[in-house]
């Protein structure tokens, strides 16, 4: 049987628990699974490359067909160079939908040979993007039940370093 490979792109500033739900149902469904960082977005990042690497690697480490890389160029020289077969990508709304077929059609059109799959995070995940954590967390709310605990412990530590570790995951 052909051993598939995927590749689930993305700029993970920061990684949130819908992302950690679509590398756990991608992790079943592919042999293998490379969660890949953009290194060179025009956004202006909270976490740098390195971070969110580290942020990535910790909280996926119970996968063991999962793998932490980087990229940067276009998505779909990517895949080749990784000889992957697929792209994934996930799906919370109808209102991701449009973004995403447009960058899965433009993928298929550089390159035809790269399918894209969508799957679908959990519904508790459905309104959750790492834009909305910072936002939160940088006025003063609670993200506990919305990113791993490492990505929270370097959420204070960055944004909020005044406050101590005991009061973490209290507010
Ligand atoms: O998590 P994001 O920010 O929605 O991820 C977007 C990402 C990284 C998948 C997309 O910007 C991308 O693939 N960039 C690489 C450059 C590229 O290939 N652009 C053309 C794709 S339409």
């Amino acid at each position: 049987m052909k051993q598939i490979k995927a590749i689930y792109p993305g700029s993970f500033d920061p990684l949130t628990n819908g992302h950690l739900d679509l590398i756990e149902r991608g992790s079943k469904i592919f042999h293998e699974l490379v969660v890949a960082i953009l290194r060179n977005s025009e956004k202006e990042p909270l976490f740098d490359v390195t971070e969110r690497r580290d942020m990535l690697a910790e909280a996926t480490a119970r996968w063991p067909n999962v793998r932490i890389d980087t990229f940067s160029g276009l998505l779909v020289d990517y895949v080749v160079h990784q000889k992957a077969h697929a792209v994934l990508r996930g799906i919370r709304a109808i209102s991701d939908y449009e973004y995403e077929l447009q960058m899965a059609l433009m993928n298929r059109k550089l390159n035809a040979q790269v399918e894209t799959v969508f799957m679908m995070p959990a519904e508790a995940y459905s309104y959750l993007s790492s834009r909305l954590v910072k936002e939160v967390f940088r006025l003063g709310g609670s993200v506990h039940e919305l990113v791993p605990p490492e990505v929270e412990k370097r959420l204070y530590k960055k944004v909020r370093p005044e406050i101590s570790v005991v009061k973490q995951g209290k507010r």
